[in-house]
């Protein structure tokens, strides 16, 4: 396994192996790999002949209040379950080799990136499609992998490559969980053990909403969403800052669930913000 900080190097690799015929594999990482990232490693491993991974934490993407000065880096644990992963090349570039001075261009998809997570966290996705399509001009992959846990940042990704007639296939991965259903994610490291069992209320949340679906047959958004605030709100220390239902394919608000709608929420536990998703497809 290659590890490396240029661009350059990494445009150098790709195309020995793009001339040798090879299918790249991509899997971009702001890195404290968990299983969730994993997962994703996996799947590019089976479907590719050359896997890519990058680790960046990305600055852009982060608000000025936010965690990016605390974010978990374990550079070298990670390299290490890369190696095992038997990953080809990892991609580890410093900030000033992805935002040099007087980087000054954007990325943006108009209403996606506004709304739902993008309400709260502003300019989250403006760093997140920036970051994501240097990365891909960068690697030009022929497969790129992404986590349904991050489910609107999956979406605006698919439709910025659509876009843009971006060439790199957009690959969606099913959201890995602990155990009790937490969706794996870097931030869980924050939480205390009392707060981590609080923090189960969305997943619960959003399994209630799917027994009334498919159980009960409740179809109706208004009152599946309403049954599961009811859940989040009722435990303490627990903000809730959004939990709606939208469609898959523009995330445009729906009334009664149908095909391809998914229900999203976030949480915040202290300054501790988790977000996870349930997809009727
Ligand atoms: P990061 O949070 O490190 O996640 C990297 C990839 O792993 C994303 O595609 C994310 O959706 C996926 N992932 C995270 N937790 C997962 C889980 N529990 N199950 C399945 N997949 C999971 O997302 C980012 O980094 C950044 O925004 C990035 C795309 C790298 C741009 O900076």
């Amino acid at each position: 396994m290659e590890v490396v900080k240029k661009v350059e190097e990494v445009r150098a690799r790709v195309d020995k192996e793009k001339r040798k015929g090879r299918v790249i594999g991509f899997v971009p990482t702001m890195g404290y790999l968990h299983q969730g990232h994993i997962s994703l490693i996996k799947r590019a491993k089976q479907e590719s002949d050359f896997v890519v991974v990058s680790i960046f934490v990305n600055p852009t993407q982060f608000g000025k209040n936010e965690d990016y000065d605390r974010y978990p880096r374990d550079i070298e644990r990670d390299i290490k379950i890369l190696n095992e992963e038997k990953v080809d090349l990892v991609f580890v570039p410093e900030v000033k080799e992805i935002y040099p001075e007087g980087f000054n261009t954007w990325v943006y998809v108009e209403k996606y990136c506004d709304i739902l997570e993008g309400k709260f966290r502003p300019n989250h996705f403006k760093g997140v499609c920036t970051v994501v399509l240097k990365l891909l001009n960068i690697v030009e992959p022929d497969k790129s992998y992404f986590g349904w846990k991050d489910a609107q940042q999956l979406i605006i990704i698919k439709k910025m490559v659509d876009d843009l007639n971006i060439k790199s296939e957009i690959i969606g991965c099913e959201t890995i969980r602990e155990e009790d259903g937490l969706a794996c994610s870097s931030r869980n490291i924050y939480l205390s053990d009392k707060d981590r069992k609080k923090a189960l209320c969305l997943y619960k949340a959003l399994e209630r909403i799917k027994e009334l679906v498919e159980k009960e047959k409740v179809i109706d958004c208004k009152k599946l969403i309403a049954e599961g605030k009811k859940i989040i709100e009722s435990e303490k220390g627990v903000k809730l800052d959004y939990l709606e239902i939208v469609r898959i394919s523009d995330l445009s608000v729906v009334e009664k669930i149908e095909k391809g709608v998914i229900v999203l929420g976030a949480i915040k536990i202290k300054d501790v913000r988790l977000i996870d998703n349930l997809r009727f497809e």
